[in-house]
């Protein structure tokens, strides 16, 4: 497993990550089994993987605790990525969505922030968090700022209780405003090899600045696995029904494109998933490729990607059949 540094931090972590969302389960992945996903973190991290990315917000507040359970015995050998700023214990800053009958709120607000750290140190069951990432920006004009939240990370970082810092879904403006106060160690963006809208700006951006970047739903969804046939439909709250690229004329060119590399799959001894994570891997700017998996099965094939290499010739191959598809209707 290929291991990078977390910005400038002396904090190591595999490329290949572990994503913990689809492990809160709820109406958005379905139901999952805490048993099973406690055997897809313990085969993770036997496969070399270091680092799980959660969130309060998935499964409001199950994957922390499911992952406090795979954990025991083993917190020292993780990196543990959580994050702040969706809050559904009364009512804050800005509704964000419904879900399982709970209003969740964005609020970045020191005073969230200071309260929602302490809830997940509890679930997780350990005194510090090694990246303490923002969720998702707050938009409203308020009574703070993204300064009053970096100062209020930046203290919990003086006490120890978190050890990095990091920023999810936010602008490159919004990044200024948070190296304004001090160092932010990482972004994580949505990038897929379908979704590549970061490749223009931000990725540059964290590149220049040495922000370390974690790129969410690298096999967009499960889509680019291959596994989702033309006959697969998606239950009504499904995550997956607000991917474009998941509607069924969309699907199909992806599809197409992806039984098109069978001699590369073949040529490299890999499946689909672990070309698509090899490829994303190597793309400039990508640091780590956050892989969601809540089966030890794919927790495994994944990891094995972070040992691949594809030549530059095979790669700008799978760009050049990617941009082909233009984009989704
Ligand atoms: N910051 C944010 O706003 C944000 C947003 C989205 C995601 N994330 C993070 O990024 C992580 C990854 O993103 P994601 O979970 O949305 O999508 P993803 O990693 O692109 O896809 C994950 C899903 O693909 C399927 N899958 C994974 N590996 C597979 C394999 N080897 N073979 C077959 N199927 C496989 C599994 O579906 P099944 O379990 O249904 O089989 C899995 O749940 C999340 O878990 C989360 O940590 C962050």
């Amino acid at each position: 497993m290929k291991m990078r540094y977390i910005g400038t931090t002396d904090i190591e972590a595999s490329v290949v990550s572990l994503g913990a969302w689809a492990i809160g389960g709820g109406p958005w992945w379905g139901a999952s089994d805490t048993a099973e996903s406690i055997g897809a973190i313990h085969a993770a991290l036997d496969a070399g993987i270091n680092m799980i990315d959660t969130a309060p917000a998935y499964g409001l507040g199950r994957s922390e605790e499911v992952i406090a359970k795979a954990l025991a015995g083993r917190r020292d050998k993780v990196i543990i990525a959580t994050k702040c700023g969706i809050w559904w214990q009364d009512k804050r800053d800005v509704i964000a969505f419904e879900v399982e009958g709970e209003t969740a709120y964005k609020s970045l607000s020191p005073e969230t922030i200071r309260q929602e750290i302490e809830m997940s140190l509890r679930r997780l069951n350990t005194d510090y968090i090694d990246l303490y990432q923002t969720h998702w920006p707050v938009t409203k004009e308020g009574s703070y700022l993204i300064e009053d939240t970096m100062a209020c990370l930046l203290e919990l970082k003086s006490q120890g209780k978190i050890r990095a810092i990091g920023a999810s879904n936010v602008s490159i403006a919004e990044i200024e405003a948070y190296q304004a106060v001090g160092v932010l160690d990482t972004l994580q963006p949505r990038y897929s090899m379908l979704d590549r809208s970061i490749e223009q700006e931000l990725l540059p951006f964290c590149i220049k600045n040495t922000i370390s970047t974690l790129a969410y739903s690298p096999l967009e969804q499960g889509l680019l696995t291959g596994k989702f046939g033309m006959d697969y439909s998606l239950d009504k709250d499904n995550t997956r029904n607000g991917r474009p690229w998941f509607r069924p004329e969309n699907r199909h060119k992806v599809l197409q494109m992806l039984s098109q590399w069978q001699d590369l799959t073949q040529q490299y001894h890999c499946t689909l998933s672990q070309l698509v994570i090899a490829w994303t891997i190597a793309q400039e700017g990508v640091t780590f490729v956050l892989c969601g998996a809540r089966r030890a099965e794919h927790a495994i094939a994944n990891a094995k990607a972070g040992d691949l290499t594809l030549s530059e010739e095979d790669m700008q191959r799978m760009r050049t059949d990617v941009l082909l598809l233009g984009e989704p209707v």
